[in-house]
């Protein structure tokens, strides 16, 4: 996937305007799946919330696999479907994919970075069933987005398929993943998003796990930058109040409390790697010690979600630590996110460090507001082999 990881995929994958948006339950399976078709992507984006370790095309499941996922899925009261990756379009089978998901009556989201795609196959994809197309952007100017993307000519090609999308009578959302160096851009965006036609955009401040954690000095933006996005959303949504929605994600390197992550661990969303494994988050294989359940396995998908380990690790409140355990936010936050504690602090029964009760959020985060100052512009492209090189 070539947006950034969105802290609380609740905020934006369930709030399509689809069949059951809102019907999520605490512990009642999702509303929403995200499925990870592939890691494998033209694109390499360094804040990409696929895994440092990425998996190879040959551990994929295959076209029978997913289709029995998405059937099992619609039978346990899964409503809606959302194809990612890596990119999913690197998939040959995509449509085959799509109709299924479709005939089974689950509502269909593609989320791509659209470089890949042409008018042609767009429109297979929508004669089999897809009902929503989401495509990242990496800045409003070509310069900007396709040093971003690491993709020659990758803005051009948004552009046009940003427009195919609307021809074809799809609704669309414009995903515009912020940071330092293309956060002066976001008025640009805005204005695009609105050429476009489309019916929302995402404003995603990158999240600093993984491939964005690795580059965060490049990435962090300063706490005027911050103001000044928030600014121009208030503004804008006042402006194009019933015409376009505007989503917010703030990073939370600048807030006081964390973010309640995928609203609270195994509570509201899970997610399907490219090989099978049922993860509570996009992030979660990064937390060594977790066994994840595959579909490959002999479990049902809604005994994995209930019952498994990994989701019951850290679920509800029982697993807290001080301060978390005491404090008044626990069913708030539900202590924010496991992978960003793992990350930062090697252990994911930590406190979110992002917490400034946590005793790690001041050593922790005084250094990314260092970072936020300097001048280092060099991204870490995600790739498989995680290279280094200017565009
Ligand atoms: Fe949330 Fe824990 Fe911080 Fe309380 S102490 S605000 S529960 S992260
Ligand atoms: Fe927050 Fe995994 S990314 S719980």
């Amino acid at each position: 996937m070539d947006d950034a990881f969105i802290a609380d995929p609740t905020d934006t994958l369930s709030v399509l305007d689809g069949p059951g948006a809102a019907t999520h339950v605490d512990f009642g399976i999702p509303a929403a799946v995200l499925a990870e078709l592939t890691h494998r992507c033209p694109l390499q984006c360094p804040y990409c919330s696929n895994p440092v370790e990425l998996e190879r095309s040959s551990a994929e499941l295959t076209t029978e696999e997913w289709k029995k996922v998405m059937s099992e899925l619609a039978e346990i009261g899964v409503l809606q479907f959302h194809f990612s990756g890596g990119e999913p379009t690197v998939r040959k089978d995509l449509t085959e994919l799509v109709r299924h998901a479709s005939s089974v009556g689950l509502y269909t989201n593609l989320i791509t970075s659209a470089v890949l795609l042409d008018e042609a196959r767009l429109r297979e994809l929508s004669d089999a069933g897809l009902d929503h197309v989401q495509i990242s952007f990496q800045g409003a100017d070509a310069a900007v987005a396709n040093r971003i993307a690491g993709f020659r000519d990758a803005h051009a090609k948004k552009l046009q398929v940003a427009r195919w999308v609307r021809a074809a009578g799809l609704p669309l959302t414009v995903n515009a993943v912020m940071h330092r160096q293309n956060l002066d851009q976001l008025p640009e965006i805005i204005d695009m998003a609105v050429e476009l036609g489309a019916a929302r955009v995402e404003v995603a401040n990158v999240q600093y796990y993984g491939w964005a954690l690795k580059n965060r000095a490049a990435l962090m933006p300063t706490i005027e930058q911050l103001d000044e996005c928030e600014r121009v959303v208030t503004e804008a949504r006042k402006r194009l109040k019933g015409a376009m929605e505007i989503d917010f994600v703030l990073p939370d390197y600048y807030a006081d409390r964390p973010k309640k992550c995928m609203g609270g661990w195994g509570r509201q969303f899970f997610n399907i790697s490219p090989a099978g494994k049922v993860l509570p988050c996009h992030a979660a294989e990064s937390i060594t010690g977790l066994e994840f359940d595959s579909v490959r396995g002999n479990k049902s998908i809604a005994w994995i979600w209930q019952n498994s380990d990994a989701f019951q690790k850290y679920r509800g409140t029982g697993w807290m630590p001080e301060p978390c355990k005491s404090c008044e936010l626990r069913e708030v936050d539900w202590g924010g996110c496991r992978c960003q504690a793992f990350a930062l602090t090697g252990d994911a029964g930590n406190t979110d460090p992002a917490c400034s009760l946590s005793p790690l959020h001041d050593r922790i985060f005084k250094l990314a507001e260092k970072e936020s100052i300097g001048d280092n512009r060099d991204f870490i492209y995600r790739n498989y082999a995680a290279s280094t090189k200017r565009v």
